[in-house]
């Protein structure tokens, strides 16, 4: 693996006080964002956000990557530089979601399983000819009375398995992400064992599928309570819960873990990962890979308006920056105050 350098490139994605903004939300998944903040969604003002995103000051300090779409791959800024190349010139890693989104499982109704493996190869190497370096594939488990079932936790398994591979033959970084989803009443008990039956099936497929851990990374969701559960467990305990978890199932040649942020507000997002990273050192380097805990305060600033770029930027540079810090169990809940964007 050393010789194609995924390794190093999975390294350097979970670099210390580092981690991956997810800025690869589909054209149905953006049209809500906008939709939130009263915003059309046009190619335009998806172009025009995702560049106040990318042309953030300092923002490659504690962002090490970025993950785009397939459309926001081929966009450019407004001088003109494609995207892939203006986030290489100031350090950051670009990268690509390459799933086709999870569809209704035949017959296994309320569950999903993640196409897009038709004609990956080519589409890979499309990807990386535009520039992208690494990948993400997401599955998604929801938690009920009779779910995740073993057959879409195998099936899921194995698609995740497929599209490492081809990643890893065609020089890419697979992002691993099989994600249980927090929503629902279940108890924090129950998302541990959904959650670890979830990687015990995926790391078996990754092995029986030749991938070589080290050029991976894995984007888990944290274990939580539901979250419209009467009682939700706090931070210390689901940051127990989560390494338990994490300590039987994956592998320490995985370079880092990167979690996904899911339906958790900004602060508990970064409050979680902070107290993890407080009980380390750990195998592996524990990260992150937000979406929305990294932009839900700078969409709210910007609401489309020129305007309101500096602010807009400003808000996503402080959740960068608080995040950095909880890579190594250095923030605290007093430092939003004491660092809040002006
Ligand atoms: P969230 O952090 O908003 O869950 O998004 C991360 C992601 O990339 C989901 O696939």
């Amino acid at each position: 693996m050393a010789e194609n350098g995924l390794e190093q490139t999975a390294r350097a994605l979970v670099a210390p006080g580092k981690g991956i903004l997810a800025a690869d939300e589909s054209d149905g998944t953006i049209k809500k964002r906008f939709d939130a903040i009263q915003v059309e969604s046009t190619e335009e003002s998806r172009r025009a956000y995702r560049e106040l995103l990318f042309t953030t000051a300092g923002m490659e300090e504690h962002i090490s990557g970025v993950i785009l779409y397939d459309e926001t791959i081929r966009q450019s800024s407004a001088d003109g530089t494609p995207f892939p190349e203006l986030l290489e010139s100031k350090g950051v890693i670009p990268g690509i979601k390459v799933d086709k989104g999870a569809k209704p499982l035949a017959l296994a109704e309320g569950e999903t399983i993640t196409e897009g493996l038709d004609a990956l190869r080519e589409r890979l190497a499309e990807y990386r000819d535009l520039g992208a370096r690494f990948a993400k594939w997401r599955a998604t488990y929801s938690i009920g009375e009779e779910f995740p079932t073993e057959y879409c936790i195998w099936t899921n398994a194995h698609a995740l398995a497929r599209y490492a591979a081809l990643c890893e033959e065609a020089g890419l970084v697979p992002i691993v992400e099989p994600e249980v989803l927090q929503d629902g009443t279940h108890s924090i008990e129950e998302s541990a064992k959904a959650t670890g039956r979830v990687l015990q099936a995926v790391y078996t497929e990754l092995h029986d599928q030749r991938i070589e851990y080290r050029g991976t990374l894995l984007k888990p969701n944290m274990v939580l309570s539901g979250y419209s559960a009467s009682s939700r467990a706090g931070v210390d305990e689901v940051a127990d819960a989560t390494l338990e978890v994490l300590y039987k199932h994956v592998p320490a040649a995985v370079p880092g873990i990167v979690f996904l942020s899911g339906g958790q507000t900004d602060e508990d997002a970064t409050v979680h990962l902070n107290a993890m990273n407080a009980l380390g050192p750990h195998p592996w380097e524990l990260s992150f890979s937000y979406g929305r805990a990294l932009q839900a305060a700078a969409l709210k600033a910007w609401r489309g308006e020129e305007a309101n770029v500096q602010a807009a930027q400003d808000a996503f540079a402080h959740r960068a920056r608080m995040n950095g810090l909880a890579r190594s169990g250095e923030y605290s809940p007093d430092l939003e105050k004491e660092f809040a964007a002006v």
